[in-house]
């Protein structure tokens, strides 16, 4: 099939009619069965019926992605998620008041509308009602209920831009509608309500310090920063190998300096076997690298810029033909906790501590 992307702009008081028709023609094409990427606050998603069987069928084709890994439903009406979900605690109304629309998914129990195929089998169900003008329009007319996971070939690095979109889904899905770079870079905070106290199953924009403020308690599952706890993680998702460059990344933490000369050694070694190597760290650091190919991620004090950037610039090592990839750890607290969550998950947990 012929995938056609059709530019929107991300903000401005309404939509054109060109662009309102564009959202109209994408929304029936969700309705009728078919697969539309679209963009979010946190990263591209890959949009189907989520109340359809055969679009959840054909979204884990088109993502090559294992049919046991749950998609989360999106919605654009706080009233719609009384259809799809039951026995609501409390708690999460307080949730969805204080952290919706906005990059936060929560996970209820889920009602005989929501068919098997959406959650993987799961009784469960992930809600997300993000703040995107573009998505919310798109769920608007595509029926109140998109199943989107987000629109990378399963493995790959998250498409915070929709020419990564196109990258990994050309030919695979009817169409791409095209909102410029995404704002959060990182994909939403995922947080299960169907347990006690509730539980953070991936960390994101909306950090456990936020929703503390909602919450008297949370537990983090354990899995979310280590490579081997033993014990399976509580988002089917979260156990495959994720986010990953097609070079090989370590990370290395320690004292800048040291970091730097290791790495610079490292590099130098690589090259002369003939690899093409990648750098990526803090603008704080730039200037001590020397390999092929260095990329500054963002600074230090900014960890926005950094959640931002981190998807594209492991693509863009793949792009540049890098095939040894080294990275500067990050702190893990607040934001950084998803910022090193991915990394690591990127990484395949190979960090060198000096
Ligand atoms: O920011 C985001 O959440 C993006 C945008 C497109 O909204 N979507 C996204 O979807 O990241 P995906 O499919 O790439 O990640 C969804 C994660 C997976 O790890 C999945 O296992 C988990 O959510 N998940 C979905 N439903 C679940 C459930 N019922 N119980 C536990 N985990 C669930
Ligand atoms: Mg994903």
């Amino acid at each position: 099939m012929d995938t056609v992307t059709v530019r929107i702009m991300p903000q401005g008081e309404a939509f054109t009619a060109e662009e309102d028709a564009a959202l109209r023609r994408a929304g029936s094409i969700i309705q009728g069965g078919g697969l539309v990427a679209f963009p979010t606050e946190t990263v591209y998603g890959l949009g189907g019926d989520a109340l359809n069987a055969e679009s959840a069928r054909k979204i884990y084709a088109a993502k090559g992605r294992p049919s046991d890994n749950p998609l989360i439903v999106h919605i654009c009406r706080l009233k719609d998620l009384e259809k799809i979900t039951a026995r609501v605690p409390e708690e999460a109304m307080r949730i969805a008041e204080a952290f919706w629309p906005g990059p936060l998914t929560i996970i209820l129990h889920k009602t005989e509308l929501v068919p098997a195929e959406t959650t993987g089998g799961l009784e469960t169900v992930a809600v997300r009602f993000p703040s995107d003008r573009i998505a919310r329009k798109l769920i608007e007319y595509s029926g109140g209920y998109v199943a989107a996971p987000s629109a990378n070939r399963s493995g790959r690095p998250s498409p915070t831009l929709a020419k990564y979109v196109l990258e990994d889904m050309n030919g695979r899905i009817e169409m791409i509608l095209d909102g410029g770079q995404v704002g959060i870079g990182l994909e939403s905070t995922i947080l299960d309500l169907t347990v006690l106290p509730p539980r953070i199953l991936r960390p994101g924009y909306v950090t456990a310090e936020m929703l503390g403020s909602i919450l008297k308690e949370i537990d983090i599952d354990v899995t979310i920063m280590e490579a081997d706890s033993g014990q399976a993680p509580k988002a089917p998702g979260m156990k495959y190998r994720h986010y990953a460059p097609k070079g090989e990344l370590v990370i290395v933490e320690g004292a800048s300096n040291q970091v730097a000369e290791y790495i610079n050694v490292q590099a130098a070694a690589e090259q002369e076997k003939g690899e093409k190597t990648g750098i990526l760290c803090a603008s704080e650091n730039f200037s001590r690298y020397q390999g092929n190919v260095i990329k500054c991620v963002g600074s230090r004090r900014d960890e926005e810029g950094i959640a931002r950037n981190l998807f594209s610039m492991l693509r863009e090592f793949d792009d540049e033909g890098v095939t040894k990839i080294y990275a500067e750890s990050f702190e893990a607290s607040g934001l950084g906790q998803a910022i090193m969550n991915r990394l690591l998950k990127a990484a395949g947990h190979h960090v060198v501590k000096l």
